[in-house]
């Protein structure tokens, strides 16, 4: 199918005309027509570059009660995204080229986003021995960040083993970065709130303590490292000065890290529990801050389904975690305002460079692939719990009104969302 999708504004830009054929940009100009294409009316609507996210839990196989590839794809299309990075927490792990073959396959069948497999580091997640990363970097899933996620790789010796393992391929490695000793029945955020609270604190220094550690290392082997949802102030102090002197180092924010505070905890609604906690209003601006200047080089939803049974229950017991793809443009939107060319480059083009995503995060000019993402900035939408995609309903928006409406998305020329609802 050709679609023509005309007058859409290009990052803000003035109305452009589209034309989409055989999956590339085919012609990008004013006054653009071609017989038999289906015509999309875009007056008002801006095209960005598909989002591109480093950091989705899509549970399969193991947990296809709490999301599958499929499920978590279409949550993915309908917020934007043309290509997610698949988390190896998955039941069993993804620690072998076998398990990482198979959600990639499942992607593939699902055809609703690129499904890039991350590899585990270690067996099991269990931080003892390293993981077969060569054979899944040589696996058809061609898996090159490798991140234990939801587990921090706190041994030094094996955090250092596997930044030279993967160095020969100019893999990454993504920290989930927690000492864990420091976190030892962590509930939230160890500050004035938790104390008033009385319940145990997850001091920030745990998570800074493994990113200085890390950068060092990192450094050291020069190897590239990657910091998975930095929440601290003083985390982004770290990465200023290991990317002054020149570190391979990068890092992702989540978007509940750049809106929401511990304040929330309060409520002691287990919604609102996450890995790690939501910070203080202090932190909060630091955060925005790093994504401004770019010590924070990507938004990255680390969209985490869980079951009514693994969420809505005590909040010691609930699991931590998030629902993150069909809000995150809304949030960005709602912290940044329209500066639609950061958001292109935190949400899209750094994360596509990051992951290696090459046909993703480029511009929609002639020739390029044709994976975009029309939004409707104007429109202002209340986020509603029951009515997400995913097969989970654990979003901290829920009632909150956010800016932009994604209208459609494009996955290699063919529409993957169409007038805001999915196409498959
Ligand atoms: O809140 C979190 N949930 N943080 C993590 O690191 C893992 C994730 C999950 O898998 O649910
Ligand atoms: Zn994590």
């Amino acid at each position: 199918m050709t679609f023509l999708i005309k007058g859409v504004s290009l990052l803000g830009g003035e109305p452009t005309d589209l034309l989409l054929r055989d999956g590339v940009v085919a012609e990008a100009g004013t006054g653009v027509s071609a017989a038999g294409a289906q015509v999309i009316d875009a007056d008002g609507l801006v095209a960005l570059p598909g989002l591109v996210d480093l950091h989705t839990h899509l549970r399969e196989p193991g947990r296809e009660d709490a999301e599958t590839v499929e499920t978590g794809s279409r949550a993915a299309a309908l917020g934007g995204y043309t290509a997610v990075c698949a988390m190896a927490n998955t039941e069993p792990v993804a620690d072998t080229a076998g398990v990482v073959e198979q959600v990639w396959r499942l992607g593939r069948r699902a055809g609703l986003v690129d499904v890039q497999p991350v590899g585990a580091v270690t067996v099991g997640l269990r931080g003892e021995h390293l993981a077969e990363l060569g054979a899944m970097a040589t696996s058809a899933a061609a898996v090159r960040i490798f991140s234990d996620d939801g587990h921090c790789v706190s041994d030094p010796r094996l955090m250092r083993r596997a930044l030279e393992y993967v160095q020969a391929f100019d893999g990454t490695v993504a920290q989930h970065a927690e000492e864990p000793r420091l976190t030892e029945n962590a509930q939230m955020h160890e500050g004035e709130i938790s104390a008033r609270l009385g319940l145990t604190g997850w001091p920030a220094v745990a998570e800074e303590a493994i990113i200085a550690r890390d950068v060092l290392l990192a450094e050291h082997v020069g190897a590239r490292l990657h910091i998975c949802h930095v929440s601290t102030a003083g985390s982004v102090e770290i990465l200023r000065a290991a990317k002054a002197r020149g570190v391979r180092v990068s890092a992702e924010v989540t978007p509940h890290h750049l809106l929401l505070t511990d304040e929330r905890t309060t409520t002691y609604d287990p919604v609102f529990k996450v890995n790690p906690p939501l910070r203080t209003g202090a932190d909060v601006a630091a955060l925005r801050q790093a994504v401004a200047d770019g010590v924070i080089d990507a938004i990255a939803t680390d969209h985490a389904p869980h079951t009514v049974e693994d969420k809505e229950c005590e909040w010691a017991y609930a699991r931590p975690g998030m629902l993150g793809l069909q809000t995150a443009l809304p949030v960005a939107l709602e912290v940044f305002g329209q500066q639609w060319d950061l958001i292109a480059e935190r949400m899209s083009r750094a994360p596509a460079r990051l992951a290696g995503l090459d046909g993703h995060g480029r511009h929609p000019a002639t020739g390029e692939p044709a994976n975009l993402t029309l939004v409707d900035p104007t429109a202002r939408v209340s986020v509603d719990a029951t009515a997400q995609a995913s097969r989970s309903r654990n979003t901290p928006f829920a009632r909150m009104t956010l800016p932009g409406r994604v209208v459609a998305t494009f996955l290699r020329g063919e529409p993957t969302v169409l007038d805001g609802k999915a196409s498959r």
